[in-house]
């Protein structure tokens, strides 16, 4: 696997697009703030498992930012005899899922989350997240997060999931930005691809696998550099508060 490249280093292919500092963020919820990635997972093998169908976590990256729906169809695409009833499925994967995310405390936040939060909270960048999950806003309640941003978008309502732009445009609205104003936060292909096409600067949250597209890939969010929003670099280390 290639590493990924130093923070803030911008891809090439990308150097034409717009330049700090931008006025507002969209993060990803899933495997970016929170690792309820590897919950999606768990629960995804117990259906596979059960149907008898090979899964593994090097299949999941395809699973990555994809709605319920889809996620199901790829868990059986290579299945001679589909099982008929995927409702069924979708509904007890996602049972599982719901009494996983149920243990979620804030000490769930990944490395560095809380502390970006705050940073960019105190520099009054405005906050989004933008999420393909119905779940995102009973993940944000359990982790504490329910009130730290300007604008929730989850999967209710959408036609047209990530790759398409929809989320993330939607989410800028909601912020009162432009989307040459916007950073979004992604770890999965799905989401950055989403990401450029609705014109923002993509970051990469790439810790196994590589992430193409991304205007820049970092391995977690404690290494996003301050400087995107214009903010100066802090030591975070004093502040205790919640954002
Ligand atoms: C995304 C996850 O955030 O949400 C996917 O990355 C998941 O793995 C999708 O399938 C939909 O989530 P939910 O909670 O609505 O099933
Ligand atoms: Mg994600």
């Amino acid at each position: 696997m290639k590493p990924p490249a130093q923070p803030w280093s911008v891809a090439s292919e990308n150097a034409g697009a717009s330049r700090p500092p931008y006025a507002a963020v969209i993060f990803d919820l899933d495997g970016v703030l929170v690792d309820t990635a590897e919950y999606h997972y768990l629960a995804w093998k117990r259906i596979a498992d059960e149907i008898g169908v090979p899964f593994d976590r090097r299949k999941n990256e395809r699973l990555r930012g994809v709605p319920r729906g889809r996620s199901l169809e790829i868990l059986i695409e290579d299945m001679p005899r589909p099982p008929a009833d995927l409702e069924t499925l979708a509904e007890r994967k996602n049972r599982w899922y719901v009494e996983m995310i149920g243990r979620l405390t804030p000490a769930d936040l990944l490395p560095g989350a809380e502390r970006l939060l705050l940073a960019l909270k105190r520099g009054k960048i405005r906050m989004a997240v933008g999420s393909s999950s119905k779940n995102a806003r009973a993940v944000l309640e359990r982790v504490g997060l329910a009130n730290a941003f300007d604008a929730i978008v989850d999967g209710y309502g959408f036609e047209r999931a990530k790759p398409a732009p929809d989320i993330f445009l939607n989410a800028a609205q909601l912020l009162d930005a432009t989307p040459a104003q916007c950073v979004v936060v992604e770890d999965a292909s799905a989401g950055i691809q989403a990401a450029k096409a609705a014109g923002m600067f993509a970051v990469g949250v790439a810790r196994d696998e590589p992430l193409p597209g991304a205007d820049l890939l970092v391995r977690s969010v404690a290494e996003i550099p301050l400087s995107l929003w214009g903010l100066p670099e802090e030591d975070h280390s004093s502040h205790r508060e919640r954002p």
